[in-house]
């Protein structure tokens, strides 16, 4: 290891302490008094300590080093078969009272829970490292970031942090500073290692649970290694804690892309999305637009997470809180996603793809032809043979790649000095198979947080269950709200009288099929037709036509050029089904009558607006 052990505090090795807030090393004291872990690491953030932390994983059987000529700088990790993804069963928002998590989260008593909590987390670090990780959402010392300290026991955890945030000494001198709230964050992967027993490649505990108490602004994650219950920053922290500061102060934190759409003339259009986890965030981000579309550049600010603020003259302005991708492998190829591709070619951890015998990963999508052999997501030996014979994939469903954002050639380098970038639209999207067309707008700013809040999306591999199953996501928002969802639908309603002008809003749906059970749209660089027909109606230079759930656009009001879509297949994208919206409305009350006692009236408005329409 890197740095040297300093002290020895109670029998335990300690570097040295890279804070003086008093806070923070008392806290850091009464954690490993709790925990019990053999040493303390305190994390600067280096490359050093990064490459150091990493040969440890290499030598432990965490990590696998990828051929360096192939994959420069990546390496490969195969999680344990029960940590594979989000456990939305085991994720609580223990707010004071059960009324503020409402009926669409989790809920525990918090004193219970913290009893509950200190009896996992008694000891769970035994013979393990507790690494002190600090970290910033957004640029350090930039007015919209927030601070965070994770406390883990997963050396895996910190190196994908430091590839997902900012971290290391700079933010210790920001808290230091001793100005800006620090969110503490606990985690442990529960798996002591008691008597010198020898680790095992990926260290998890059966028994799970993703802790949120959002009153005291606390994380506390026990038992999983794997993305966002594990990488605090992320869905804890970014969506789930900051939605609730956000409603305090009067700002918003989304489960959104951000892009910036630039036309020949240069003239730049910013755009939010909010798509359900595996949905198509990361690549409407990197999205290249078609030949077609000369001097058109689609610049990727975010894929993941946006905090949303309107600034002094009322208009909503986006930062993205992160500085890497934690993307979705399965899908992503040199066709669908150029950008992606090049951006996780070096300095990139893969987790659950394959592992082919060059010392190379593979995933289904990848290419064309899948590799003769390799090794699955399991370490099993996987051929297309025996894929074919069993039905199992190479990689997981929801293997991921953590890959810096500055390797993405569509980045927008001006992201960091930026105070944020002007929304002018937002683009709400699930994955469904019927019912809902290609593209339409909202008429109002009330109309859209309607769509938003009634969204439908098929479940995918990005949370534990079944997937396929048609689910009411409101915003993207279902697993990632930190307080009772009608009181986040009143805080939507209400942004609007803090800007002078509202981003229009819009639904897309990339994923109908035909009956053949293919695709109907192409997707993926073919949306940019989409994106052209926002920007122009943003800017009151596009069409549409009235109809009941909105505005659509006609045949003639897309560019097709370079890309045969009959008329006919484009009506059938854009066809509205009154009989199957009366039943997705349906779907609607049910959702409504769950939230019944916190609906905002708009929301009822709405829906009875809809209804007579229909
Ligand atoms: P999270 O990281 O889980 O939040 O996911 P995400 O919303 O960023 O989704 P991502 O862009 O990684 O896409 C998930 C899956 O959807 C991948 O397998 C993609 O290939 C597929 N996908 C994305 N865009 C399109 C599209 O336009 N059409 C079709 N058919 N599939 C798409
Ligand atoms: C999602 O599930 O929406 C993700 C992946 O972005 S994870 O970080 O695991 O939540
Ligand atoms: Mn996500």
């Amino acid at each position: 290891m890197e740095t040297e052990a300093a002290t020895t505090l109670a029998g335990r090795d300690v570097s040295q302490p890279l804070s003086k807030n008093s806070h923070l090393l008392r806290w850091v004291q009464k954690m490993a008094d709790l925990t019990m872990p053999d040493s303390i690491h305190w994390v600067d953030g280096s490359q050093a300590e990064y490459d150091s932390l990493c040969a440890e994983m290499v030598e432990g059987g965490t990590f696998i080093k990828l051929n360096e000529d192939l994959w420069p700088g990546c390496f490969y990790a195969r999680s344990d078969p029960n940590d594979v993804a989000r456990v939305e069963d085991r994720t609580f928002v223990c707010s004071l009272s059960k009324d503020n998590a409402g009926p669409k989260n989790n809920w525990m008593d918090p004193f219970a829970m913290r009893k509950k909590l200190k009896g996992l987390f008694k000891g769970s670090m035994r013979g393990r490292t507790m690494y002190v990780l600090p970290f910033s959402m957004g640029p350090v010392n930039a007015p919209m970031s927030q601070i965070g300290v994770q406390l883990t026991d997963s050396p895996y955890a910190v190196v994908n942090m430091r590839i997902m945030t900012r971290i290391g000494i700079e933010v210790f001198k920001e808290i230091d500073k001793g100005i800006k709230r620090v969110v503490p964050c606990m985690h442990s992967v529960g798996a002591p290692l008691l008597g010198g027993r020898k680790d095992v490649p990926w260290p998890c505990n059966r028994e799970k649970y993703i802790v949120h108490f959002p009153e005291t602004r606390e994380i506390w994650s026990y038992g999983s290694g794997y993305g966002g219950n594990a990488l605090l920053g992320k869905k804890c922290f970014a969506l789930r804690i900051a939605s609730a500061i956000a409603r305090d102060e009067g700002w918003m934190a989304e489960h959104m892309l951000i892009l910036g759409i630039e036309n020949p003339q240069g003239e730049r259009t910013y755009v939010a999305a909010a798509f359900p986890s595996a949905c198509g965030k990361t690549n409407l981000a990197m999205l290249i637009p078609p030949a077609a579309f000369d001097g058109w550049k689609i610049w990727t600010i975010g894929d993941d997470i946006a905090w949303l603020r309107p600034d002094e003259n009322g208009r909503l302005h986006a930062i993205n809180p992160e500085t890497g991708f934690f993307g979705v492998a399965p899908g992503t190829s040199a066709k669908t996603n150029p950008s992606a591709m090049a951006t996780l070619a070096k300095n990139t951890i893969f987790t659950n793809t394959a592992l082919t015998p060059e010392g190379g990963v593979w995933w289904e999508g990848m290419t064309d032809q899948p590799p003769a052999e390799c090794l699955d997501w399991r370490g099993n030996p996987w051929t297309p043979q025996i894929g074919k014979e069993t039905g199992a994939t190479a990689a997981h469903p929801n293997a991921r790649f953590t890959a810096p954002a500055t390797q993405c050639p569509s980045f927008l380098a001006e992201w960091e000095t930026h105070n944020g970038f002007p929304i002018s639209a937002i683009i709400f999207g699930g994955r469904r198979s019927a019912t809902i067309p290609l593209v339409y707008q909202s008429f109002n700013w009330s109309s859209g947080v309607y769509i938003g809040a009634t969204m439908g999306s098929e479940t995918t591999a990005a949370a534990t269950g079944t997937v396929g199953n048609v689910r009411r996501d409101p915003m993207a928002m279902l697993p990632f709200c930190g307080y009772h969802m009608g009181d986040y639908f009143r805080h939507w309603i209400q942004m609007q009288r803090s800007l002078t002008r509202t981003p229009r809003i819009f639904h897309v749906n990339w994923f109908l099929k035909g009956e053949d059970g293919k695709y109907l749209w192409p997707g993926f660089g073919e949306n940019m037709r989409i994106l052209k027909w926002i920007v122009d109606r943003v800017r009151g230079r596009a069409w549409a036509e009235e109809t009941p759930i909105g505005w659509m656009p006609r045949y003639e009001d897309l560019e097709w050029t370079g890309l045969d879509l009959p008329r006919e297949k484009f009506q059938q994208l854009q066809s509205f089904d009154r009989a199957a919206w009366r039943k997705e409305v349906l779907g609607h009350e049910e959702l409504f009558i769950e939230l019944h006692d916190h609906l905002p009236s708009e929301m009822v408005y709405e829906r009875e607006l809809l209804i007579c329409r229909l």
